[in-house]
């Protein structure tokens, strides 16, 4: 890797040996954000399938958003969780990584 931190020819970026204490939070966060993304994508999907007059695949759509922001909601359950989880690592002495 280069001063400025990027990767020359042929250079493979390491995965780190150990996997930090925050990646359940950083997890969580992308979870999260991955969920709404979807839901604006069918969401998305929907008013083309309408604007367009296909019925039919209205349906499966909503049904897909539905799902979409019931894991939503799930992943916005765990926030707070492991949020204390990840503090009560760091008072036990694990290094934050997040
Ligand atoms: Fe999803």
């Amino acid at each position: 890797m280069s001063a400025t931190g990027h990767l020359r020819d042929g250079q493979r970026r390491r995965r780190p040996a150990r996997v930090g204490v925050g990646r359940g939070l950083k997890d969580t966060f992308a979870n999260y954000a991955f969920e709404h993304q979807e839901i604006a994508a069918y969401t998305s999907l929907i008013a083309m399938a309408e604007r367009i007059g296909d019925t039919a695949l209205v349906g499966p759509l909503r049904q897909s958003l539905s799902e979409e922001g019931s894991m939503a909601k799930f992943i916005a359950g765990q926030i707070v969780p492991t949020a204390a989880r990840y503090m009560d690592l760091v008072a036990a002495g694990e290094k934050a990584k997040v």
